[in-house]
């Protein structure tokens, strides 16, 4: 019998620059899983008379429900930011943790006027542990300066706190899993104006999948749980930086949300 030949260095490397094209920076566990090799478990469809009512959809513990519903009960009775910060560092249910450096919690003045939350912290906010301090941080910085406002006078966060690897989008179940966070967050920073930043968290908090370029600009309400704010999409200063053309409606919304602090709209 022939001995296994090693593949090649050349083949590895080939193999590893094809992840990390795909998005597939990190590892997760120190062993490797062959999920070819795994077996694979048939339905046996004796097992079950026909005339058998199906039993009710389990929730059992690890499932992306039971991740929801824990979240939920997480989230509902942190009393606080401290609280609700403490409370995701300590959640489980949202694998995103395995694979980030820091929790991104938030930026900012918690109680400000304004609140602002993106879709998800890239490499940068990863690394330092705050939203956008990256080139779309900095282009917002630059948005909030043109109509008075800082970091200081603004609070910040992500609809999901964890750096989804090579900075994919997140899937829905680990955005479901981190839903009720969010929506505490702005309950306990209670800001008068909401303002989501690109598709992705509009879509998230207004409830709604129309696209950006029409949600963008127009006043809504947004109902934080204990009462009802304005709210408005932006678009996402990292989508500005690929379409500079659209800095102008950008800076149309702009113009609005100072009017509205202003009290004049
Ligand atoms: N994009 C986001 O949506 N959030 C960040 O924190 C950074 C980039």
């Amino acid at each position: 019998m022939t001995e296994p030949v090693p593949p090649a260095p050349a083949a590895i490397r080939a193999v590893v620059e094809w992840y990390a094209a795909m998005g597939v920076d990190a590892v997760i566990s120190e062993e490797p899983n062959d999920r070819f090799a795994a077996p694979v478990r048939k339905p046996d469809p004796a097992a079950r008379s026909a005339a058998a009512p199906a039993p009710p959809p389990a929730v059992a513990a690890g499932t992306p429900e039971e991740a929801e519903r824990q979240a939920a009960a997480v989230a509902r009775t942190a009393p606080t930011l401290e609280a609700l910060r403490d409370a995701l560092a300590a959640f489980e249910g949202c694998n995103l943790r395995l694979t980030a450096t820091n929790l991104v919690f938030a930026d900012g003045t918690p109680g400000s006027r304004v609140m602002l939350v993106g879709e998800a912290p890239g490499r940068d906010e990863d690394i330092q542990g705050l939203p956008f301090v990256g080139r779309s941080g900095q282009l917002l910085d630059r948005m909030l300066a043109a109509i008075g406002l800082d970091r200081t006078s603004v609070y910040i966060a992500n609809v999901v706190p964890w750096r989804p690897p090579g900075n994919r989008t997140p899937t829905p179940q680990e955005t479901a899993s981190c839903r009720p966070f969010i929506r505490r967050q702005i309950e306990l920073s209670n800001p008068d104006f909401l303002v989501c930043l690109g598709g992705a968290a509009t879509h998230e908090l207004f409830e709604t999948s129309e696209g950006i370029l029409r949600l963008r600009g127009k006043w809504r309400t947004y109902d934080t749980g204990t009462r009802t704010i304005r709210a408005m999409a932006m678009l996402h200063p990292a989508y500005l930086l690929r379409q500079p053309l659209h800095k102008r409606l950008a800076w149309r919304d702009l113009m609005a949300l100072k009017a509205a602090l202003d009290g004049s709209a």
